[in-house]
Parts: C-alpha cells; structure tokens; sequence
C-alpha cells in the first residue's frame, strides 16, 4: 500500500458530515462542475474522459468516453443520463459508500455528465433496499436545489438539470441496464433485445446513457486533473485509466472498501489491503474477484502465457494473485474483473457448496424471461443438491458443465452468463472436489454447517 497514494473518490470519506452540502464544498465539491459548466465545452469535457479510459465500474468495463459518444439524437429526441445504483451482485458493496458518505460527488459528477451529453434529466436508480443510500442522496439533491446548483440555472448557465431519485424493488435483475430501464418507466423489470442500444433507444424511448455510480463520480476528478493526468494514475495506463474502488469481503481480517490506483494485484488487495487472512492457520483457498458473477480464481493456480504475444506473457508461472486487477488482465485470465469487489475464500470452505450458494440466488433472481436462464439455473441448483446430499454420480460433474454451456450466449442478457461462467470457473478450478464431492458426498471435516453436514450423513449411509 503506497503512503503518497493521494485518495480522490473517496477524499471526503471520514470526514464528520461530508454528506451535506456545506461540509463536502468546504472540501472542494462543485468546484470542477462550476468550472466545467461556465467555462468548459459539451466536447471539450467529452474529450477528457475518453483520455481518461475511464472503464465502466458497472461490471463490463465498458470506456465511459466511448460510450458516451455513441449518442447521435435525432431533432425533437430529449437525452437522458441514468445513473445505476442497484449494486444487488451479492460481494458487492462500493456503490452505496459514495452514496451515503459523498453524494455531493455523485451529483456533481452528474451535473458535468449531464452537460457534456447534453441531457437535461437524470435518474438514479437505486436499490430499495439501500433505504439509507437513498434517503442521503434525496437530502444532498434537496440541498442542491435550494443553493441552485441542481435545477433550471445550475450555476448560472441556462442549461435547466433536473436530477431524481427512483427506488428499485430489490431484484437483481433490475441492474442490468434495460431490464432497470423498464423497471424505470413502471414495467416489469424484464432486459430489452439490444440491439437497439440505450444510447439510439433508452428511457421512454429517447437516447440514453446509463453509467454506473462509481464511473459518473469520477468524472469531477478526470475534469479536474485532465484526462491523460488522471489515466496515469493506474497501473495499467493507457487502456485502463485512473484509481478505483476495490472491495474485498470474507475470510480477511479487514474487510471494507479501499480507493487505490487500477491495476494493483489481488495479493495486494488481500494482504496489504485486506489486513491478510482472518485466521492464520487457514490460508487462502480461493477468491471471487468481482461480484459473485466472475469465476473464481485459486493462488496455486499459474498464468498459462508461454508464448510471447499472449497479453499475460509477463506473468507467464506466476500465480493468479500477482496479475494487476484490471478489466483487459484479468479476462485474459479467464475471469472478469466486473465490480472489482472481491469475495475471499478460506481452505474451511467446500467449494461446490459455495458453488451451490451462489446458484441458489441465481434461480432466484432469474427473470425466467429466456428458458436456458429460467429452467438452467434451477437445474443446476438440483445437481448441485444432488451432489452434496450424496446421491451425486461423477457424471453429473459433466452434466453440470454441459447445462452452463448451454446458457452461455443463449440468453437475451448477461444473467445467463452471468449465472454459467462462475459455475464453470468453479467446475474448472476445482475439479477435483466437485468428483470427491461426487463420489462420497460432501467431505465431513467441512465445519461451517451442521445442516448440511446432517444431510450429506443421511446421503452418504443411505
Ligand atoms: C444481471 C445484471 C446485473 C447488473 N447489475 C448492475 C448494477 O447493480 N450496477 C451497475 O452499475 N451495473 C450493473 N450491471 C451492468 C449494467 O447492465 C451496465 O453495463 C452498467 O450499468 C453500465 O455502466 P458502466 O458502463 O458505467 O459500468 C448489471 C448487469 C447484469 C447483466
């Protein structure tokens, strides 16, 4: 962890009363968007933030500049910007720290945004149960509004932003981005075919940009900086620009949310950052990098990159932990960067129960729109149940990843994926427990649950 290491996003964090208006600008909030708004260009500010790289915080890492410029609105078409704050994916937990202790970031992040694209509205949209999320960014925007900053002149420029507030219902499926745009508009919280993207057809219709919490509250500090300033900041400047939130939660002895440069390396993240393992006497088995959705990875596990163009050929025989955690890295890796918050796993843990746990929320969250989502999701729950209660053959370990395969790429969203890649990853990287699980059941020494324990003795003697 680097001393000089100057925080930006979350530069407010800890300071007593930084969610209200008077203490985040004594810090420096609205500065940049004052700036940004009376003397700063729609392309000029466009043009930082494609320098900047700033990727998607959402899970794709998709470059915020470029998205923005696939806007192209017809005469008569209205732009809207809406900002994604369902973080729902079980892991994940960074989006809510900016809400709750810095909103004033958001909404200014939100203003410049709104400049830039040329939209008059924004919505947020958050997960309900973020009750207190909510309830900080409906108080900062009341406090934006009276000082002006957010409504018909927001500093002074005759550029009327209107910015609100919308809960959601608590399904995870309203994350993703058109099923979240349906949700908005009051239908039922089901993905949209793209094409057409939000950006040609979005809310109500109309152009739209949606951006993630985190990726919107870094655009005061890319304008503020400059865009290549700001991109060099991270490890993995130019393609992946600026600092992030990392999350890491579980088997750690510091658990939390930490801002640091992109590109730092999970055996960072967890032992500097995330205080080391929570007992000494159990290491690490493995880690979920980003969200729930990305497939795990295992520290005894090597880069496979011999040969001299593979994009991970300098870590060719080094471990999975001590590749920089970047979106372009670690999918070449075979896993997913996505939401950067990392779930940490400890040798008590059995995997295909964890795998299990994992599907369980899956089948339960999915929309049931596409069949191989709707009916492979609960199928895998039944095998994996099967496998643990003892009743399990080896065979069923080839079943499991012939179902996963089946949903990837046959679903209207990313939830198939999304449900089939962490499956796989599981199956992949642990074989070898999903055949001993087949075999004899779940082993007895795994402690953490007696229930199951009780069932797999009743499957395994029967
Ligand atoms: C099932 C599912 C859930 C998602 N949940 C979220 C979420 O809670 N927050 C989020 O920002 N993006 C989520 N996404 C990604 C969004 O669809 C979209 O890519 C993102 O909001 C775009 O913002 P970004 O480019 O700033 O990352 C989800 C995607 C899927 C498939």
């Amino acid at each position: 962890m680097s001393d000089e290491f100057q925080p930006l996003l979350t530069s407010r964090y800890g300071i007593e009363g930084s969610h209200t208006l008077a203490v985040a600008e004594k810090h420096g909030a609205y500065r940049t968007a004052r700036r940004a708004l009376t003397m700063m260009s729609p392309e000029q500010i466009k043009e930082e933030v494609k320098k900047a790289s700033l990727r998607g915080r959402g899970g794709a890492g998709f470059p915020a500049g470029v998205k923005w410029g696939f806007l192209n609105p017809k005469e008569g078409e209205e732009v809207y910007l809406v900002v994604n704050g369902d973080e729902s994916e079980p892991g994940t937990f960074k989006d809510r720290t900016i809400m709750n202790q810095d909103p004033h970031r958001l909404i200014e992040g939100i203003l410049i945004t709104c400049w830039a694209i040329g939209a008059h509205t924004a919505y947020i949209y958050v997960r309900g149960e973020l009750k207190h999320s909510i309830d900080s960014l409906d108080a900062a925007l009341a406090e934006a509004r009276t000082k002006g900053y957010v409504g018909d002149r927001p500093f002074g420029k005759p550029h009327p932003i209107h910015i609100w507030t919308h809960s959601g219902a608590g399904a995870y499926i309203c994350g993703e981005e058109t099923a979240l745009l349906n949700s908005l508009e009051g239908r039922r919280g089901e993905p949209r075919l793209k094409p057409p993207f939000p950006a040609v057809k979005g809310a109500f219709g109309m152009p739209t940009i949606v951006n993630n919490v985190e990726t919107i509250s870094a655009v005061p500090d890319i304008v503020e900086l400059g865009g290549e300033r700001w991109c060099s900041l991270s490890r993995l400047a130019p393609t992946d620009g600026g600092v992030r939130l990392y999350g890491i939660s579980g088997h750690v002895k510091k658990p939390g949310i930490y801002e640091a440069p992109v590109g730092i390396t999970m055996r960072e993240l967890i032992y500097d950052y995330g205080g080391g393992m929570l007992h000494d006497d159990h290491p690490l088995k493995a880690v979920i990098p980003g969200g729930s959705s990305t497939p795990v990875l295992r520290p005894d596990w090597t880069v496979d990159a011999p040969n001299e163009d593979h994009p991970l050929h300098a870590w060719h025989g080094k471990s999975e932990l001590d590749v920089p955690m970047g979106v372009d890295t670690y999918r070449a890796l075979g896993t997913m960067l996505g939401t950067c918050c990392a779930t940490v796993m400890d040798d008590t843990v059995n995997m295909v129960e964890a795998c299990r746990n994992l599907m369980r929320f899956y089948r339960h969250e999915s929309c049931g729109q596409c069949t191989p989502c709707r009916e492979g999701g609960a199928w895998l729950v039944d095998v994996l149940d099967g496998l643990l209660s003892g009743r399990g053959k080896v065979d069923d370990v080839n079943m499991l990843v012939d179902i996963a395969n089946n949903m990837m790429g046959n679903t209207i969203c990313a939830f198939g994926e999304g449900t089939a890649m962490p499956l796989l990853g599981f199956v992949q990287r642990f074989a070898d427990e999903f055949v001993e699980v087949a075999k004899r059941g779940l082993p007895l020494d795994v402690r953490h649950d007696e229930s199951t324990r009780a069932l797999v003795k009743g499957g395994v003697a029967a």
